[in-house]
Order: structure tokens, then sequence, then C-alpha cells
């Protein structure tokens, strides 16, 4: 089973993920444990007291070395009693590596990782030296401190755990996961307010269906992210299939 130990001063933030939809079902069947350690029970003073003011000077607060070491290490112990070898420790940070669906499924493989969140302008720089194994943000903003960030990277890591989806909802159909941004869905009713439903998805044709999804994918791919498109090798029949989406909206927004 997956362990998740969890670094932070606001511990209740994660019953959001640990109790809800797949990933709250998948920790009731046992398939990953979720464990948080709030530094401020390492604190030394009577206020608990977990930042203070940086050196040099200068705006906002720092996260003390020793509260965080301490639970840091209460975490990778527990990690070890739990039979975890050696737990990955990653810092949410703006500054760390951007996460993708590479590195989601490069943490998958892990048995244990211990998720340090920071709060205030950011952690004591000893403690990044000392004991995080690697650093990780989830995007070119700040937030207002790593928990939701480190809520993302349990998410995404706990759905490509096998038996968390079931066949229907199955990973192999998201996005990113060949490389490719989705193609678009529908459901019922077939006319909603003018718009049809693209007559090919009515069809019961498969192959037809599966063509025109992959054209899609490839087409939204091609015009939203050519960041992505670029890394990807299309084949033969990709490439056909993306001239076609672009003959089919050429002059279209
Ligand atoms: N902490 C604050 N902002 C963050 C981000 N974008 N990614 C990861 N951790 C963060």
């Amino acid at each position: 089973m997956l362990q998740f130990d969890v670094v932070t001063i606001f511990p209740p933030m994660f019953d959001a993920v640990a109790e809800a939809g797949v990933i709250g079902r998948a920790r009731e069947k046992g398939l990953y444990q979720l464990v948080a350690w709030n530094p401020r029970d390492f604190a030394q003073n009577a206020h608990r007291t977990v930042d203070d003011r940086p050196y040099g000077g200068g705006p906002g607060m720092v996260m003390m070395p020793d509260p965080l070491g301490k639970a840091l290490a209460a975490a990778k112990q527990r990690q070890k009693s739990a039979g975890v070898k050696k737990p990955r420790v990653i810092h949410l940070t703006p500054q760390g590596k951007l996460l993708n669906h590479a590195l989601v499924m490069d943490l998958v493989g892990e048995q244990g990782i211990v998720l340090l969140a920071g709060r205030y302008e950011g952690i004591d720089e000893r403690v990044v030296a000392r004991d995080v194994d690697e650093e990780i943000s989830i995007g070119d903003y700040v937030l207002s401190g790593g928990e939701l960030a480190a809520m993302v990277l349990i998410d995404c890591i706990v759905r490509q755990l096998p038996g968390v989806l079931g066949d229907a909802e199955s990973a192999s159909q998201d996005s990113f996961y060949d490389g490719l941004l989705d193609c678009p869905h529908y459901t019922r009713p077939e006319l909603y307010e003018g718009q049809v439903v693209p007559a090919v998805l009515m069809s019961g044709n498969h192959a037809e269906i599966g063509r025109w999804r992959l054209k899609q994918a490839l087409g939204r791919t091609w015009k939203r992210r050519p960041d992505l498109m670029r890394q990807r090798k299309l084949t033969e029949e990709e490439h056909g299939l993306l001239e076609e989406y672009k003959r089919e909206t050429a002059g279209t927004a």
C-alpha cells in the first residue's frame, strides 16, 4: 500500500482529498494511507511558534527549521514502520520542477512519499538541504501554501494506482496519457439549446468514432498546446488526421 505522510500546519485541509470521490474511496479500500504531521506539535514554546523573521530583513516570515525537521523525522519514522525502505521527500514550492504526467507516473512507482507543505514566505533552506530529495511546483503561480499543491500531487498519483479507477473510467483514456489533450465529450440529450451532438458519435461505427476522437485530440493539442505537439512524434495516420482537422476548421475560431 502506498504510504503518504504530509507535514503541514493545517492537517484538516487534507480531509478534503481523503474523503471525497474516487480518491476517498481508494482510501476506504486501503489502496493508500495518508497521515498528517503538524510542526506545531514539535514546537518548543507555549505559543507553539513555527515561524520567525527572515535573516537579512524583508517582509514576511520564514518557517523555523527545528519544528519542521522534527515533524519530518516523525513522518519518515512512520514510513519506515509501515515498511517503506526509502521514502521520497518532496517539498512543494513554486521554485520546484514543474509537475507533469511523466513525473506523476514516476512517483506512482514509489512505496512511500513524504510531502512538506510550507506556509509564509518559505521554509529555512537548511531543512531543504538536509531532508528534502526534490522540490516540485504545480504551476507558475503562487499559492498561499504548499497544501493545495500537495493535495494535487496526492490526487493525481492515487488515481493512477491499480484498482482505483474502474475499467470504464480507466486512466488510459485521460488527457496526457498518450501525450495529447483529451477529445470533446457529449451525453444526452441529442439536441441541447440548438446545439447538436456530432453525427459520427451517433453512428455506432466504432472505427469511425475512434478516428474522430483521435482527430479531435490531435487538433486540440495542435491548437492549444503547441509545446506538447512539438514533443509528440506523429504517426503517418495521425499526421493525416491532423491535416483533416486543419482543413475542417480552417476559418473557424
Ligand atoms: N506553494 C506555493 N505555490 C506553489 C506552487 N505553485 N506549486 C507548489 N507549491 C507551491
